[in-house]
């Protein structure tokens, strides 16, 4: 039984920390590098029209598997497929995700809690482009300093993690989604009233579809999933604290409409910022965020330098609410493993997973510097933990679990969960039927396909 402390107290809660995880890094810091490097409005239709035809669905799958199950995802499995026990090991999904999620997102959340704190002592001041190029290249190369700020960001999200679903989870969901969206605002008002910001908006905007190939399609697809957070399980844990009056498909519609939103107007941040100084491009990868924006801030707000120093604060710790939202329901998957099926405290067992993250994330760390050269698979640790998470269990979870909801459940006990027991309308319950049988699972397919390299004659 779901004890009410193991409830999200308001649908609106539920629902604003369901969109803390799916809002984080992947909408402010991938979703423009990937538009950047894909070439903009067509990358950007294509990766919405696979968040309704895909995300959206396997959301909805993962919450009514969660809601289902109730008390934790291992026991969820074996109760919606009808009591066998053969199920079970799905649970172990979310359970190894969290560990491999964290430990490689916290290193970058770390170091956008390093650059809120550059901003704020007023660290980017008077610096030349020269001067970012080579200050992130010596940051994140450290030995020590990068390991440090990735371990702040854990210790505050075992903190929120170890205080419980209401007090923790849903509480820093309900302040700090409202504050993000304040400073996104904020952020893209100052940013449309750059010059050349129209620039920006054409990249983001017009379609270019002659741009369109299939890696540019798979990309899309890769984006929709980790910007949902779907196929770890992760959304399946949070729906175990979900109440029964929550309407499944609605209000997984509206945490895609906020995810997508906040994408997009991260969007509307960073393209007219970038263009409005000559010679910059829109595709300078990972490193957009934290060499091209800084100098951006500094160049174009350099003769008023208040605002160039607020500009920047707000920008990195609106970075660092989104990724400790997401944080914070990654070491939840884990946690809420050891917490219910071990009996462990949630104190305990929220720290017991931080530890082990702090270790693999201290590996994943040094592999931008002094393990630049320690490879596995032919990649460092940071690659591998992204490969293994974004490009495996992603695709692979995210098929099992269409598969099961699709093939495996009783239809009726589907039917009952999205339709509250008869007692909501579910208008797209067909539709969605059919995506999770057929369509998910084919589409997930050739996306796993792809990242094994089976369609390379394709490129
Ligand atoms: N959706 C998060 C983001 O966009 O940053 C990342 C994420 C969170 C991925 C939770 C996976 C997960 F389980």
């Amino acid at each position: 039984m779901k004890t009410n402390k193991n409830v999200f107290a308001s649908k609106v809660g539920a629902i604003l920390a369901a969109a803390g995880s799916a809002v984080g890094l992947g909408n402010v810091w991938r979703f423009p590098t990937e538009t950047g490097t894909n070439g903009g409005a067509a990358f950007i239709l294509i990766y919405v029209l696979f968040m309704l035809l895909l995300g959206v669905p396997i959301m909805v799958t993962e919450f009514a598997i969660g809601r289902h199950g109730g008390e934790d995802v291992t026991h969820a499995f074996e109760k919606m497929s009808g009591g066998q026990r053969g199920w079970r090991w799905m649970g172990l999904i979310p359970l190894v995700s969290g560990f491999l999620v964290l430990s490689y997102y916290a290193v970058v959340a770390g170091w956008t809690l390093y650059y809120a704190y550059e901003a704020l002592i007023g660290g980017f001041s008077g610096k030349s482009p020269e001067d970012f190029t080579n200050d992130f290249v010596a940051f994140s190369s450290d030995s020590l300093q990068p390991v440090f700020w990735m371990m702040i960001i854990i210790i505050l999200t075992c903190g929120i993690v170890a205080l419980g679903v209401q007090k923790g989870i849903e509480r820093g969901a309900r302040i700090m989604m409202p504050l993000l969206f304040v400073f996104i605002l904020v952020l893209v008002g100052c940013s449309l009233a750059l010059p050349n910001a129209s620039k920006g908006l054409t990249f983001l905007f017009q379609p270019d579809f002659s741009k369109v190939n299939s890696s540019v399609i798979l990309s899309a697809m890769g984006q929709a999933f980790f910007s949902l957070s779907v196929g770890l399980g992760c959304l399946c844990t949070y729906a175990c604290y979900f109440r029964k009056d929550i309407d499944l498909m609605k209000d997984g519609l509206s945490v895609a409409s906020i995810d997508t939103l906040v994408a997009l107007l991260s969007g509307l941040i960073i393209f007219p910022a970038v263009y409005s100084i000559q010679g910059l491009q829109p595709d300078a990868g990972p490193s957009l965020v934290f060499i091209t924006l800084p100098n951006v801030f500094q160049q174009v707000f350099g003769n008023i330098s208040w605002l160039a120093y607020l500009f920047s604060l707000i920008f990195y710790l609106l970075l660092v609410m989104a990724a400790l939202t997401s944080s914070i329901s990654m070491l939840e998957m884990s946690a809420a493993y050891f917490h219910k099926n071990l009996h462990l405290s949630r104190p305990l067992a929220a720290v017991i997973v931080s530890v082990v993250c702090m270790l693999l994330g201290t590996f994943c760390s040094w592999s931008f510097g002094d393990w630049k050269d320690v490879t596995l698979f032919g990649m460092g640790f940071f690659d591998l933990f992204d490969y293994i998470v974004a490009k495996l269990i992603m695709p692979i979870g995210g098929m099992l679990m269409c598969i099961f909801l699709g093939w495996v459940v009783d239809e009726k006990v589907l039917c009952a969960e999205m339709t509250n027991n008869g007692t909501i309308k579910s208008p797209l319950y067909s539709t969605y039927r059919f995506i999770i049988r057929y369509f998910a699972p084919l589409c997930i397919f050739l996306i796993f396909a792809n990242e094994l390299g089976l369609f390379g004659f394709l490129k």
